[in-house]
């Protein structure tokens, strides 16, 4: 998309969203499959389904409802994003990561984002959340970079720094968090893969090898474009299921396992996430 395309459409979107919804919200919360249910904590909020909003793509995955959802949690103002889109639906890096730059001129400079992923570290197990560390953007290395393109300078500059993506004050703040509430959080890096296939249990010995710590299939797109403005990001992963590393070992994955484990993260990642809004002011 030519980047003058792109502001229009941004600008349009954003023009949509505030006339429902007038509010500044200083942090954007994105919630993977399975993870909808953290939204129901929040006060009277507004809905806007993403079929609202000129430009935004509607996910066409079960356990991804999709659209914003503008109101307080923990006396916080935050736009939700209740579902988002997948490269692996087709869609374009551009609509992807539309509603995450949309936020961001809605007055988000913080995005809380949440997936659902694979656990490779030995250590995890189905249900553990993990504070996400760092990322392998295996997409990108592949050529599928949301910042690809014409640079739109007032969106961000050409060549953003991904060293410190996640940011360490936050982190510190989600561990301290976990802590006083007696959650085991572990903390590791998560590959982003395109899917929608899982993965063979070679790719799962490969990524092992190189570094990760759990896999999944979205994340990493937002959190490009996230940095790129400027944002500060906070990242969780739900582990849903664990890696096979051999055709022998147990059940091979499933969407519905996917599914089925949200449930039992939930009520832990909506502490720590609680947690961190609580002490936000
Ligand atoms: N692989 C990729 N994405 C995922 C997985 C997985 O095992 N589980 C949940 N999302």
């Amino acid at each position: 998309m030519k980047d003058a395309d792109l502001q229009w459409t941004l600008e349009r979107a954003a023009d949509a969203v505030r006339a429902l919804c007038a509010r500044e919200c200083p942090v954007l919360l994105v919630l993977g499959s399975g993870l909808g249910g953290l939204a129901e904590e929040m006060e009277s909020p507004v809905r806007i389904p993403y079929g609202d909003v000129p430009g935004f793509a509607v996910s066409t995955v079960p356990g991804h409802s999709g659209g914003f959802l503008i109101g307080d949690l923990c006396g916080v103002p935050v736009i939700v994003m209740q579902g988002r889109v997948h490269f692996y639906e087709g869609y374009p890096m551009w609509q992807i990561t539309l509603p995450v730059r949309v936020a961001h001129l809605l007055g988000a400079q913080t995005m809380i984002v949440s997936n659902a992923a694979g656990g490779i570290n030995r250590d995890f197990r189905v249900g553990d959340v993990m504070l996400m560390t760092d990322h392998i953007n295996l997409l990108g290395m592949a050529g599928h970079n949301p910042l690809i393109g014409p640079n739109l300078d007032t969106l961000g500059p050409r060549f953003p720094s991904m060293t410190a993506a996640y940011d360490p004050a936050l982190r510190q703040a989600a561990l301290r968090v976990a802590a006083a509430a007696g959650v085991d959080l572990k903390q590791g890096v998560y590959a982003g893969l395109a899917g929608p296939s899982f993965e063979t249990p070679a790719e799962l010995r490969f990524l092992r090898a190189i570094g990760a710590d759990a896999v999944g299939m979205s994340t990493v797109n937002e959190v490009l474009v996230a940095r790129h403005a400027g944002m500060r990001v906070l990242g969780f992963s739900g582990i849903t299921n664990v890696a096979r590393l051999s055709q022998d070992e147990g059940e091979p994955p499933s969407h519905q396992e996917v599914l089925e484990a949200g449930p039992k993260i939930a009520p832990r990642m909506l502490a720590i996430v609680k947690g961190v809004l609580g002490k936000w002011t």
